[in-house]
C-alpha cells in the first residue's frame, strides 16, 4: 500500500532528522562547553602557552638582565639583529611609533629587542643601533649558549644563512611577542600588522581602555 509506505518513509525521515539534530547538539555541546572543549583549548595552544621562562642576557648598557628584571610589567619582545636589512628596522620603527602613540602609558611596558646574532651584535653595536629608534627599547645580547637557552624557552627561531658574496644573514622569527606582567605569553603582533589592530592589543596588555 502506497500510503503506508509513505508514512513509514516519513517516520524514518523524522527519526533520521531527530538523530542528526541530537548528534549536532551533542557535538556543539562537546566543542563549546563540554569536556572536549577544555581538552581542545588546553591541547592546541600548548606550545604557545609554554612560551616564557628564564633567561640571562646582557643589555645594551652592559648590565646582566634576567627574566626577573622584566616581571611586574607587561613586555613587548622582538627578535632580530642589527645588520638586518628589512624586517628588523621596519618592526623597530613600528614599535617606536606605537610607544609614541601610547604616550605616558608606554612607561608601563618593557620593550625588549633580543639579538639572534651575538657574534656581531656586541653591547656597543646594540647601543649604537637602538639609539636610532627609541631609548625605551632594551637591547639584549649574550653568548651563543645564552641565546640558545632563551630561544628554547621563548620558542623563537633563528638560523644563520650564508650569503653568495660572503658573509651571512640571519633568518628569524618576525612576530612581536606580548607577555603579561608575570612573563607569561599573552598574544602576538604580526610583521607589518596595522596599527589599528596593534595598538588595541598593547592597550589591552597594559589594561587601559581602547581610545574611542
Ligand atoms: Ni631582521
Amino acid at each position: 500500500m502506497i500510503w503506508l509506505r509513505r508514512i513509514r518513509y516519513v517516520l524514518w525521515s523524522a527519526v533520521g532528522i531527530a538523530g542528526f539534530v541530537a548528534i549536532a547538539v551533542m557535538l556543539g555541546w562537546w566543542t563549546v562547553d563540554g569536556p572536549g572543549a577544555r581538552a581542545t583549548r588546553n591541547a592546541a595552544p600548548a606550545s604557545i602557552a609554554e612560551i616564557g621562562g628564564s633567561f640571562t642576557m646582557t643589555d645594551h648598557r652592559g648590565r646582566t638582565v634576567t627574566d626577573r628584571d622584566i616581571r611586574g610589567k607587561p613586555t613587548m619582545m622582538f627578535f632580530g639583529f642589527t645588520s638586518c636589512p628589512d624586517v628588523c628596522p621596519t618592526t623597530l620603527s613600528d614599535m617606536a611609533g606605537w610607544l609614541e602613540e601610547l604616550g605616558p602609558a608606554a612607561d608601563g611596558l618593557n620593550v625588549v629587542f633580543v639579538s639572534v646574532d651575538p657574534a656581531r651584535d656586541t653591547v656597543e653595536q646594540m647601543a649604537a643601533y637602538l639609539s636610532l629608534f627609541d631609548p625605551r627599547i632594551l637591547g639584549l645580547t649574550g653568548t651563543p649558549a645564552q641565546l640558545e637557552a632563551m630561544a628554547r624557552n621563548y620558542r623563537f627561531y633563528y638560523r644563520r644563512v650564508p650569503l653568495d658574496g660572503g658573509g651571512y644573514t640571519m633568518d628569524h622569527t618576525a612576530m612581536v611577542y606580548l607577555l603579561n606582567q608575570d612573563g607569561r605569553f599573552a598574544s602576538t603582533i604580526d610583521y607589518h600588522e596595522d596599527r589599528q589592530t596593534a595598538l588595541p592589543k598593547l592597550r589591552r596588555l597594559l589594561g587601559i581602555a581602547p581610545a574611542g
